[in-house]
Protein backbone atom coordinates (compact mmCIF):
# COMPACT_ATOMS: atom_id res chain seq x y z
CA UNK A 1 0.00 0.00 0.00
CA UNK A 2 1.07 3.75 -0.66
CA UNK A 3 0.61 5.34 2.73
CA UNK A 4 0.58 9.10 3.49
CA UNK A 5 0.52 10.09 7.01
CA UNK A 6 -1.03 13.68 7.43
CA UNK A 7 -0.12 15.57 10.61
CA UNK A 8 3.11 13.13 10.88
CA UNK A 9 5.23 15.44 13.23
CA UNK A 10 2.32 15.33 15.94
CA UNK A 11 1.34 13.71 18.70
CA UNK A 12 -0.89 11.20 17.08
CA UNK A 13 1.26 11.00 13.68
CA UNK A 14 4.30 9.89 15.39
CA UNK A 15 2.04 7.05 17.10
CA UNK A 16 0.98 6.29 13.92
CA UNK A 17 3.97 5.83 12.55
CA UNK A 18 5.01 3.47 14.80
CA UNK A 19 1.97 1.48 15.14
CA UNK A 20 2.15 1.27 11.37
CA UNK A 21 5.79 -0.87 12.26
CA UNK A 22 4.61 -2.52 15.05
CA UNK A 23 1.63 -3.81 13.21
CA UNK A 24 3.68 -4.87 10.38
CA UNK A 25 1.33 -2.89 7.94
CA UNK A 26 1.87 -3.80 4.52
CA UNK A 27 3.96 -0.36 3.67
CA UNK A 28 5.30 0.04 -0.56
CA UNK A 29 5.68 3.74 -0.23
CA UNK A 30 5.18 6.31 2.79
CA UNK A 31 4.55 9.94 2.63
CA UNK A 32 4.60 12.36 5.28
CA UNK A 33 2.56 15.09 5.46
CA UNK A 34 2.21 18.62 8.01
CA UNK A 35 2.17 22.61 7.50
CA UNK A 36 4.39 24.42 6.13
CA UNK A 37 5.95 24.77 9.35
CA UNK A 38 7.57 21.40 9.30
CA UNK A 39 8.35 21.10 5.74
CA UNK A 40 11.09 19.80 4.67
CA UNK A 41 12.10 17.87 8.16
CA UNK A 42 13.37 14.64 7.32
CA UNK A 43 11.65 11.59 9.66
CA UNK A 44 12.64 7.88 10.21
CA UNK A 45 10.66 5.40 9.00
CA UNK A 46 12.27 1.90 8.58
CA UNK A 47 15.60 2.88 7.91
CA UNK A 48 14.71 5.55 5.52
CA UNK A 49 15.16 9.70 6.05
CA UNK A 50 11.70 10.76 4.47
CA UNK A 51 10.90 14.52 4.33
CA UNK A 52 7.42 16.23 5.29
CA UNK A 53 6.22 17.76 2.64
CA UNK A 54 3.93 20.33 2.89
CA UNK A 55 0.42 19.31 2.88
CA UNK A 56 -1.13 22.63 1.09
CA UNK A 57 1.44 22.56 -2.17
CA UNK A 58 2.06 18.59 -2.46
CA UNK A 59 0.47 16.44 -5.26
CA UNK A 60 -1.14 13.45 -3.50
CA UNK A 61 -1.60 11.02 -6.53
CA UNK A 62 -0.80 7.93 -6.06
CA UNK A 63 -1.23 7.37 -2.21
CA UNK A 64 -4.02 4.66 -1.67
CA UNK A 65 -4.60 5.18 2.43
CA UNK A 66 -4.24 8.25 3.92
CA UNK A 67 -4.05 8.57 7.60
CA UNK A 68 -5.44 12.37 8.81
CA UNK A 69 -4.51 14.27 12.12
CA UNK A 70 -4.07 17.32 11.45
CA UNK A 71 -6.57 19.04 13.37
CA UNK A 72 -10.24 19.52 11.99
CA UNK A 73 -9.35 22.97 10.13
CA UNK A 74 -6.76 21.51 7.70
CA UNK A 75 -9.18 18.12 7.80
CA UNK A 76 -12.02 19.81 5.86
CA UNK A 77 -9.97 21.47 3.58
CA UNK A 78 -7.27 18.46 2.88
CA UNK A 79 -9.28 15.39 2.99
CA UNK A 80 -11.66 16.19 0.16
CA UNK A 81 -8.77 17.13 -2.04
CA UNK A 82 -6.88 13.91 -0.84
CA UNK A 83 -9.82 11.64 -1.34
CA UNK A 84 -10.83 13.39 -4.79
CA UNK A 85 -6.73 12.03 -6.05
CA UNK A 86 -8.08 8.60 -4.80
CA UNK A 87 -7.02 7.98 -1.82
CA UNK A 88 -9.02 6.67 1.15
CA UNK A 89 -8.87 8.99 3.95
CA UNK A 90 -9.05 7.80 7.77
CA UNK A 91 -9.43 11.06 9.45
CA UNK A 92 -9.14 11.57 13.46
CA UNK A 93 -10.35 14.88 13.70
CA UNK A 94 -14.46 16.19 14.44
CA UNK A 95 -14.71 17.26 10.78
CA UNK A 96 -16.52 14.32 9.63
CA UNK A 97 -18.00 12.06 12.06
CA UNK A 98 -21.38 13.33 12.27
CA UNK A 99 -21.72 13.46 8.07
CA UNK A 100 -24.61 11.25 6.99
CA UNK A 101 -22.28 10.19 3.87
CA UNK A 102 -18.77 9.87 6.39
CA UNK A 103 -18.93 6.41 8.41
CA UNK A 104 -17.65 6.63 12.14
CA UNK A 105 -15.64 3.40 12.61
CA UNK A 106 -14.99 1.23 15.65
CA UNK A 107 -13.88 -2.14 14.08
CA UNK A 108 -14.69 -4.65 16.78
CA UNK A 109 -18.26 -2.76 17.29
CA UNK A 110 -19.29 -1.12 13.61
CA UNK A 111 -16.75 -2.79 11.32
CA UNK A 112 -19.64 -3.33 8.53
CA UNK A 113 -19.79 0.27 8.34
CA UNK A 114 -16.42 0.19 6.00
CA UNK A 115 -18.80 -0.85 3.14
CA UNK A 116 -20.34 2.99 3.35
CA UNK A 117 -17.69 4.95 2.12
CA UNK A 118 -19.08 7.48 -0.23
CA UNK A 119 -17.28 10.66 0.21
CA UNK A 120 -13.97 8.42 0.09
CA UNK A 121 -13.66 9.57 4.30
CA UNK A 122 -14.10 7.13 7.25
CA UNK A 123 -13.84 8.98 10.54
CA UNK A 124 -12.42 8.03 13.93
CA UNK A 125 -14.00 8.97 16.73
CA UNK A 126 -13.35 11.45 19.63
CA UNK A 127 -10.89 9.49 21.88
CA UNK A 128 -12.87 9.92 24.95
CA UNK A 129 -15.74 8.22 22.92
CA UNK A 130 -13.30 5.35 21.49
CA UNK A 131 -12.64 4.21 25.18
CA UNK A 132 -16.15 3.74 26.27
CA UNK A 133 -17.30 1.75 22.68
CA UNK A 134 -15.24 -1.77 22.71
CA UNK A 135 -16.63 -1.89 26.72
CA UNK A 136 -20.41 -0.39 26.12
CA UNK A 137 -21.01 -2.44 22.85
CA UNK A 138 -21.18 -5.74 24.43
CA UNK A 139 -22.92 -4.95 27.66
CA UNK A 140 -25.31 -3.29 24.95
CA UNK A 141 -25.78 -6.26 22.78
CA UNK A 142 -26.66 -8.22 25.60
CA UNK A 143 -29.31 -5.96 27.71
CA UNK A 144 -30.13 -2.76 25.72
CA UNK A 145 -28.37 0.23 26.42
CA UNK A 146 -30.84 3.43 26.62
CA UNK A 147 -28.89 5.71 29.23
CA UNK A 148 -25.61 6.76 29.89
CA UNK A 149 -24.39 9.12 32.69
CA UNK A 150 -20.36 9.81 32.41
CA UNK A 151 -17.74 11.89 34.10
CA UNK A 152 -14.62 11.37 32.33
CA UNK A 153 -11.19 12.68 33.06
CA UNK A 154 -9.32 13.06 30.02
CA UNK A 155 -5.34 13.52 29.74
CA UNK A 156 -3.34 16.84 28.61
CA UNK A 157 -2.62 15.06 25.54
CA UNK A 158 -5.90 14.95 24.22
CA UNK A 159 -5.42 18.71 23.59
CA UNK A 160 -2.39 17.83 21.51
CA UNK A 161 1.66 18.54 22.05
CA UNK A 162 0.56 22.38 23.46
CA UNK A 163 -1.52 20.41 26.26
CA UNK A 164 1.15 17.99 27.37
CA UNK A 165 3.91 21.33 27.48
CA UNK A 166 1.22 23.99 29.55
CA UNK A 167 1.36 20.75 32.21
CA UNK A 168 5.39 19.79 32.31
CA UNK A 169 5.64 23.66 32.26
CA UNK A 170 3.49 24.19 35.56
CA UNK A 171 5.10 21.24 37.34
CA UNK A 172 8.28 21.83 36.48
CA UNK A 173 7.15 25.67 37.90
CA UNK A 174 6.22 24.05 41.10
CA UNK A 175 9.79 22.38 41.49
CA UNK A 176 10.72 21.62 45.39
CA UNK A 177 7.64 23.90 46.56
CA UNK A 178 5.18 21.10 45.69
CA UNK A 179 4.60 20.16 48.95
CA UNK A 180 3.28 23.69 49.59
CA UNK A 181 0.08 22.46 47.24
CA UNK A 182 -0.68 20.27 50.40
CA UNK A 183 -2.18 23.00 52.72
CA UNK A 184 -2.61 25.75 50.16
CA UNK A 185 -3.11 25.94 45.93
CA UNK A 186 -2.45 29.14 46.13
CA UNK A 187 0.33 29.21 48.05
CA UNK A 188 2.34 28.39 44.77
CA UNK A 189 2.30 30.03 41.39
CA UNK A 190 1.57 27.50 38.60
CA UNK A 191 2.45 29.80 35.84
CA UNK A 192 0.31 30.67 32.72
CA UNK A 193 -3.09 28.98 31.54
CA UNK A 194 -2.77 29.30 27.87
CA UNK A 195 -4.29 25.48 26.44
CA UNK A 196 -6.72 24.66 29.51
CA UNK A 197 -9.10 27.52 31.73
CA UNK A 198 -7.26 26.69 34.50
CA UNK A 199 -4.30 25.60 36.25
CA UNK A 200 -4.37 21.77 35.18
CA UNK A 201 -1.04 20.34 37.66
CA UNK A 202 -2.20 18.96 40.60
CA UNK A 203 -5.70 19.80 39.53
CA UNK A 204 -9.35 18.27 38.08
CA UNK A 205 -10.77 21.32 35.81
CA UNK A 206 -14.81 20.45 35.45
CA UNK A 207 -15.02 21.78 31.76
CA UNK A 208 -12.70 20.19 28.75
CA UNK A 209 -13.48 21.46 25.31
CA UNK A 210 -15.36 24.92 24.45
CA UNK A 211 -18.92 25.36 25.09
CA UNK A 212 -21.36 25.33 22.32
CA UNK A 213 -23.39 27.79 21.22
CA UNK A 214 -26.77 25.90 21.78
CA UNK A 215 -27.59 27.42 25.45
CA UNK A 216 -26.80 23.96 26.82
CA UNK A 217 -23.99 24.55 28.87
CA UNK A 218 -22.50 21.84 27.31
CA UNK A 219 -18.81 21.51 25.88
CA UNK A 220 -18.13 20.35 22.73
CA UNK A 221 -16.22 16.94 24.45
CA UNK A 222 -19.61 16.27 26.42
CA UNK A 223 -22.14 16.50 23.14
CA UNK A 224 -19.52 14.36 20.96
CA UNK A 225 -19.51 11.73 23.37
CA UNK A 226 -23.53 11.81 23.48
CA UNK A 227 -23.65 11.62 19.30
CA UNK A 228 -20.73 9.80 18.43
CA UNK A 229 -21.76 7.01 21.02
CA UNK A 230 -25.68 7.06 19.43
CA UNK A 231 -23.66 6.86 15.63
CA UNK A 232 -21.64 4.03 16.63
CA UNK A 233 -23.81 1.99 18.85
CA UNK A 234 -26.34 2.61 16.11
CA UNK A 235 -28.27 3.92 19.02
CA UNK A 236 -30.39 6.89 17.69
CA UNK A 237 -32.07 7.68 21.17
CA UNK A 238 -29.51 7.15 23.44
CA UNK A 239 -29.91 9.45 26.61
CA UNK A 240 -26.51 10.76 27.26
CA UNK A 241 -25.85 12.93 30.48
CA UNK A 242 -21.86 13.63 30.66
CA UNK A 243 -19.45 15.77 32.73
CA UNK A 244 -16.53 15.91 30.87
CA UNK A 245 -13.28 17.23 33.22
CA UNK A 246 -9.33 17.66 32.08
CA UNK A 247 -6.84 16.07 34.72
CA UNK A 248 -2.87 16.71 35.30
CA UNK A 249 -2.97 13.51 33.43
CA UNK A 250 -0.10 13.13 30.37
CA UNK A 251 -1.88 10.43 28.89
CA UNK A 252 -5.01 8.11 28.78
CA UNK A 253 -8.48 9.48 29.08
CA UNK A 254 -10.62 7.98 31.52
CA UNK A 255 -14.22 7.45 32.09
CA UNK A 256 -16.80 6.89 34.81
CA UNK A 257 -19.84 5.31 33.53
CA UNK A 258 -22.77 4.77 34.87
CA UNK A 259 -25.27 2.67 32.14
CA UNK A 260 -28.86 2.07 32.56
CA UNK A 261 -30.70 -0.47 30.21
CA UNK A 262 -33.89 -2.28 29.37
CA UNK A 263 -33.53 -5.46 31.32
CA UNK A 264 -31.38 -6.42 34.15
CA UNK A 265 -27.93 -7.00 34.34
CA UNK A 266 -25.63 -9.14 36.68
CA UNK A 267 -22.04 -8.05 37.59
CA UNK A 268 -21.19 -11.59 36.85
CA UNK A 269 -23.01 -11.58 33.64
CA UNK A 270 -21.33 -8.46 33.06
CA UNK A 271 -17.87 -9.19 33.68
CA UNK A 272 -18.39 -12.72 31.54
CA UNK A 273 -18.84 -10.72 28.48
CA UNK A 274 -16.55 -8.11 29.16
CA UNK A 275 -13.68 -10.98 29.75
CA UNK A 276 -14.69 -11.65 26.12
CA UNK A 277 -15.00 -8.49 24.49
CA UNK A 278 -12.45 -7.87 21.94
CA UNK A 279 -9.71 -4.94 22.98
CA UNK A 280 -10.99 -4.87 26.60
CA UNK A 281 -8.93 -5.86 29.17
CA UNK A 282 -10.47 -6.46 32.85
CA UNK A 283 -8.82 -5.13 35.49
CA UNK A 284 -9.28 -4.38 39.73
CA UNK A 285 -8.16 -0.99 39.23
CA UNK A 286 -8.05 0.91 35.82
CA UNK A 287 -6.09 3.99 35.60
CA UNK A 288 -4.54 6.33 32.72
CA UNK A 289 -0.90 5.42 34.01
CA UNK A 290 -1.85 1.76 33.48
CA UNK A 291 -3.76 2.62 30.21
CA UNK A 292 -0.68 4.56 28.77
CA UNK A 293 1.66 2.87 25.69
CA UNK A 294 -0.96 -0.09 25.87
CA UNK A 295 -3.97 -1.16 23.50
CA UNK A 296 -6.92 -2.25 25.32
CA UNK A 297 -9.52 -0.19 27.18
CA UNK A 298 -8.91 -1.04 31.00
CA UNK A 299 -12.21 -1.58 32.49
CA UNK A 300 -12.94 -2.30 36.05
CA UNK A 301 -15.26 -1.44 39.21
CA UNK A 302 -18.06 -2.77 37.51
CA UNK A 303 -21.00 -3.68 39.34
CA UNK A 304 -24.44 -3.64 38.94
CA UNK A 305 -27.00 -1.24 41.76
CA UNK A 306 -27.97 -2.68 45.11
CA UNK A 307 -31.25 -1.95 44.24
CA UNK A 308 -31.92 -0.83 40.56
CA UNK A 309 -30.10 -4.07 38.65
CA UNK A 310 -31.02 -2.67 35.13
CA UNK A 311 -28.06 -0.12 35.92
CA UNK A 312 -24.50 -0.90 36.01
CA UNK A 313 -21.69 1.16 37.03
CA UNK A 314 -17.88 0.67 36.02
CA UNK A 315 -14.76 3.06 35.71
CA UNK A 316 -12.65 2.52 31.95
CA UNK A 317 -9.26 3.82 31.32
CA UNK A 318 -7.58 3.67 27.38
CA UNK A 319 -4.95 5.44 26.22
CA UNK A 320 -6.41 8.16 24.06
CA UNK A 321 -3.01 8.41 21.42
CA UNK A 322 -3.31 4.58 20.65
CA UNK A 323 -6.55 3.42 20.34
CA UNK A 324 -8.20 6.59 21.36
CA UNK A 325 -6.47 8.13 18.12
CA UNK A 326 -3.96 6.31 15.81
CA UNK A 327 -4.30 2.88 16.59
CA UNK A 328 -7.90 2.52 15.91
CA UNK A 329 -6.83 4.67 12.42
CA UNK A 330 -4.27 1.90 11.43
CA UNK A 331 -7.30 -1.17 12.28
CA UNK A 332 -9.66 0.75 9.90
CA UNK A 333 -6.67 0.92 7.08
CA UNK A 334 -6.20 -3.23 7.83
CA UNK A 335 -10.05 -3.57 7.28
CA UNK A 336 -9.87 -1.77 3.98
CA UNK A 337 -6.89 -4.20 3.09
N1 LIG B 1 -4.38 14.05 20.93
C1 LIG B 1 -5.35 13.17 20.96
O1 LIG B 1 -5.57 12.43 21.97
C2 LIG B 1 -6.25 13.01 19.78
C3 LIG B 1 -7.17 11.99 19.81
C4 LIG B 1 -8.04 11.83 18.75
C5 LIG B 1 -7.96 12.67 17.68
N2 LIG B 1 -7.03 13.68 17.64
C6 LIG B 1 -6.99 14.52 16.44
O2 LIG B 1 -5.67 14.54 15.93
C7 LIG B 1 -5.26 15.89 15.73
C8 LIG B 1 -3.80 16.01 16.05
O3 LIG B 1 -3.61 15.77 17.43
P1 LIG B 1 -2.15 15.78 18.05
O4 LIG B 1 -2.33 15.51 19.48
O5 LIG B 1 -1.24 14.93 17.25
O6 LIG B 1 -1.76 17.33 17.82
P2 LIG B 1 -0.32 17.98 17.65
O7 LIG B 1 0.71 17.19 18.37
O8 LIG B 1 -0.50 19.40 17.97
O9 LIG B 1 0.00 17.82 16.06
C9 LIG B 1 -0.74 18.47 15.07
C10 LIG B 1 -0.26 17.99 13.71
O10 LIG B 1 -1.11 18.56 12.70
C11 LIG B 1 -0.27 19.23 11.74
N3 LIG B 1 -1.00 20.37 11.19
C12 LIG B 1 -1.53 21.42 11.84
N4 LIG B 1 -2.11 22.28 10.98
C13 LIG B 1 -1.93 21.74 9.74
C14 LIG B 1 -2.29 22.16 8.42
N5 LIG B 1 -2.96 23.32 8.21
N6 LIG B 1 -1.95 21.37 7.39
C15 LIG B 1 -1.27 20.22 7.59
N7 LIG B 1 -0.90 19.77 8.80
C16 LIG B 1 -1.22 20.53 9.88
C17 LIG B 1 0.93 19.67 12.55
O11 LIG B 1 1.99 19.96 11.68
P3 LIG B 1 3.14 21.07 12.01
O12 LIG B 1 4.27 20.27 12.62
O13 LIG B 1 3.50 21.58 10.68
O14 LIG B 1 2.56 22.08 12.93
C18 LIG B 1 1.16 18.41 13.38
O15 LIG B 1 1.79 17.41 12.61
C19 LIG B 1 -6.16 16.73 16.66
O16 LIG B 1 -6.35 18.03 16.20
C20 LIG B 1 -7.44 15.96 16.65
O17 LIG B 1 -8.19 16.37 15.53
C21 LIG B 1 -6.17 13.85 18.67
Amino acid sequence: MKVGVFGATGQVGSVMRAILIERDFPVDEIRFFASSRSAGQKIEFKGDQVEVEDADLADFSGIEVALFSCGANASKVLAPRVAKSGAVVVDNSSAWRMDDDVPLIVPEVNGVEIKNIKKGIIANPNCTTMVAMPVLAPLHKEWGLNRIVATTFQAVSGAGGAGVKELADQVFDVGQDVSKLAFDGSAVDLGLSKVFPANVAFNVIPMAGSLVNDGSGDTNEETKLRDESRKILGIADLDVTATCTRVGVMTGHSLSITAWFRNETSTKKALELLELAPSVELVDIPTPLLAAGRDPSFVGRVRSHYSDPTQLSLFVSGDNLRKGAALNAVQIAELLL
